[in-house]
C-alpha cells in the first residue's frame, strides 16, 4: 500500500537494491540469456544519464518535442545505415520507426502488411517454425493466420521450396530471420525474399537479435550470407538496439524498404472530441527514455567499438563452442555462424535440465529448450562481449557439471506425475489444480533453485498444455502487494 508521508528518496533505492539480490546477475559474463552486456565500463551510467534527461518527454507528439524526433531519426539512420539502406545504396528511401522491443516491431510489420492488402478476407503469414514467438503472437492478436514451415532438423533452417509452397492468395507476409533466436542460424533469405517477391508479398528480416552484430561479424571476415536491404525482395526488417547494439531495455528499430510500405503500419483517429491522434507504434504516449539512452549508447560506441565488441564475442562463442566440443555426450545444435551457442545431448545418461541446474549451481545461467517437432531439448547460450574475460572457465566448470549431471542421473517424474500429464488437457486445468500442482513442484515461492523436475514435465506435455501451466503458473505468481 502507498505510504502515507511517502518514504525518504534513498530508503527507496535502498529498498530496490535489496530487491535486487535475488535477481540473476546482469553483469560479469554468466548470463547466456536475457540481458546483453557489453563489458564497458562507464557505459551504464551514461545510459542512465541520458535516461533521466528525456524520462518525461512524452513521444505522442513529434511536433511538441522535437528531441525525441531527432533522436529517433538518428537511431533509423544508424541502423538503416548498417543495414544495407540510405543515401547511394540499393535502397536508398529506407524509413523507420523506434519501438519499444522485437515483439512490437514484429507485431507492427504484420500490421502494416496486413493493412497494406483490406482487399483480403483472411490474411495469413508464412513463418519458418524457427521464427521468433513474437510471430505467432503478431498473428493472435492481429487475426491473421499463421502457417509455419518446418526446419530442417540438420540446417535448422527453411528451404526455400518450403516456404514458396506456403505462399497462397491470402499470404501478406513472408517472414525470416537473421539469425534464428533459438539456434543463431541465419535463414536463406535471399531465396525467401525472392520467391516473396514473385508473389507479390512483402518479406520481412526478423535481425531483432543478431541484426547489429552480422553486420561486424562480416567485417571480420566470417562468411555471412546476404540478409539485408541489399537483398531484393526484402520489404522490412526488424533489428533490437536493446540486444546487441547494447543499449538499455526498450528499443528495436523497424525499418521499411520505402515511405509506402510504412504508411499501412501507422494508426490515426481524428474522430473523437480529444486531440487527433496519429501513432506511428503501438503506445501513444511513450517515454523518450529508452530512446535517448539508446542514442548515447549508439553515439558513444560508436562504429569502432561495435566491431570491436563482435571480435570479443566471435572469440568467446570459438572458445564455448569447444568447450561444448570436448565434452563427450554433448553435440552442437549447428556450427555457431553468429552469436548463439546451442547444444544437445547425444547420451541418455546425460539429461540437459540436470546439466542445467549443475550449471546454475556453478554460476552460469544457461536457458533450457524443450524439445519441438523433430528436434531435441537443448541448450541455449546467447553470448555477449562480457563473457571474454570469464570464457576459459567455462570449459572446466561444464565438464565438471556434465560428470556430475552423469552421476546424479536423468529426472524420473513420479507415476503419479507422468498419469497428471498424460490426462491433463489445456480446459481442465483450473487454478486450484495448477496451484496444487505448483506446490506439489515447489513452485509456491517462485522458480526453486532445481528446475529438472519442472523442465521435465513441461517437456512431457504438449504445447498447449504447456502453455496453459505457464499462463496459470505465471498468474498466480503475479499477485498484488497490499
Ligand atoms: C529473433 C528475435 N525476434 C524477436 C524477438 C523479440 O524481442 P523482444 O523480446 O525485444 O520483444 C527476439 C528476442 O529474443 C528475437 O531473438
Amino acid at each position: 500500500m502507498i505510504d502515507k508521508n511517502g518514504v525518504p528518496a534513498e530508503r527507496v533505492l535502498d529498498e530496490i537494491r535489496r530487491l535486487r539480490v535475488g535477481d540473476r546477475p546482469v553483469h560479469g559474463g554468466r548470463l547466456f540469456a536475457y540481458v546483453y552486456d557489453p563489458g564497458v565500463g562507464g557505459l551504464d551510467e551514461l545510459g542512465a544519464a541520458a535516461y533521466a534527461e528525456s524520462a518525461h518527454v512524452n513521444g505522442l507528439d513529434p511536433t511538441a518535442f522535437p528531441s525525441l524526433l531527432a533522436m529517433e531519426n538518428w537511431l533509423v539512420g544508424a541502423a538503416g545505415g548498417l543495414l544495407g539502406g540510405g543515401p547511394g545504396s540499393a535502397a536508398p528511401d529506407v524509413v523507420g520507426s523506434v519501438t519499444s522491443g522485437g515483439t512490437e516491431s514484429l507485431i507492427l510489420a504484420v500490421k502494416a502488411a496486413r493493412d497494406a492488402r483490406p482487399e483480403l478476407t483472411a490474411p495469413r503469414i508464412v513463418v519458418p517454425a524457427s521464427g521468433h514467438a513474437a510471430f505467432a503472437k503478431a498473428a493472435h492478436l492481429l487475426r491473421v493466420g499463421l502457417d509455419t514451415v518446418p526446419v530442417d532438423p540438420v540446417t535448422l533452417r527453411p528451404s526455400v521450396a518450403d516456404m514458396a509452397a506456403a505462399i497462397g492468395p491470402q499470404t501478406v507476409l513472408v517472414a525470416c530471420s537473421a539469425p534464428s533466436y533459438a539456434h543463431g542460424v541465419v535463414d536463406p533469405v535471399a531465396g525467401i525474399a525472392q520467391v516473396a517477391a514473385a508473389a507479390g508479398v512483402r518479406c520481412h528480416v526478423d535481425a531483432c537479435f543478431g541484426g547489429w552484430t552480422l553486420p561486424y561479424l562480416r567485417r571480420l571476415g566470417v562468411p555471412v550470407p546476404p540478409f539485408d536491404f541489399t537483398v531484393d525482395g526484402v520489404t522490412s526488417i526488424s533489428v533490437d538496439l536493446h540486444k546487441y547494439a547494447y543499449a538499455p531495455k526498450g528499443v528495436s528499430v523497424l525499418l521499411h524498404r520505402d515511405p509506402t510500405l510504412r504508411s499501412p503500419q501507422y494508426f490515426a483517429y481524428a474522430d473523437w472530441p480529444g486531440y487527433t491522434m496519429v501513432n506511428p507504434v503501438l503506445a501513444s504516449t511513450r517515454s523518450g527514455g529508452p530512446i535517448a539512452a539508446a542514442y548515447a549508447t549508439l553515439r558513444h560506441l560508436g562504429d569502432d567499438g561495435y566491431l570491436r565488441l563482435a571480435a570479443t564475442t566471435r572469440d568467446a562463442v570459438g572458445t564455448l563452442a569447444a568447450a561444448v566440443r570436448g565434452v563427450d555426450g554433448l553435440r552442437l545444435m549447428a556450427e555457431p555462424e553468429a552469436t548463439v551457442v546451442c547444444f544437445t545431448s547425444t547420451d541418455p545418461a546425460l539429461d540437459l535440465f540436470v546439466l542445467v541446474d549443475e550449471l546454475t549451481a556453478r554460476g552460469w545461467h544457461t536457458q533450457p529448450q524443450l524439445r519441438y517437432a523433430d528436434l531435441p531439448v537443448s541448450v541455449h547460450l546467447t553470448v555477449t562481449a562480457s563473457v571474454a574475460p570469464r570464457v576459459a572457465e567455462f570449459g572446466p566448470d561444464l565438464a565438471d557439471a556434465v560428470a556430475a549431471a552423469r552421476q546424479a542421473g536423468p529426472v524420473e517424474l513420479s507415476a503419479d506425475l507422468v498419469a497428471l500429464a498424460g490426462s491433463l488437457t489445456p480446459e481442465a486445468l483450473t487454478p486450484d489444480l495448477i496451484g496444487g500442482l505448483a506446490a506439489g513442484l515447489g513452485l509456491g515461492a517462485g522458480p526453486p533453485d532445481r528446475m529438472a523436475v519442472v523442465n521435465t514435465l513441461l517437456d512431457a506435455a504438449p504445447a498447449a498444455l504447456r502453455e496453459r501451466l505457464l499462463v496459470e503458473f505465471v498468474g498466480l505468481l503475479q499477485r498484488p502487494t497490499w
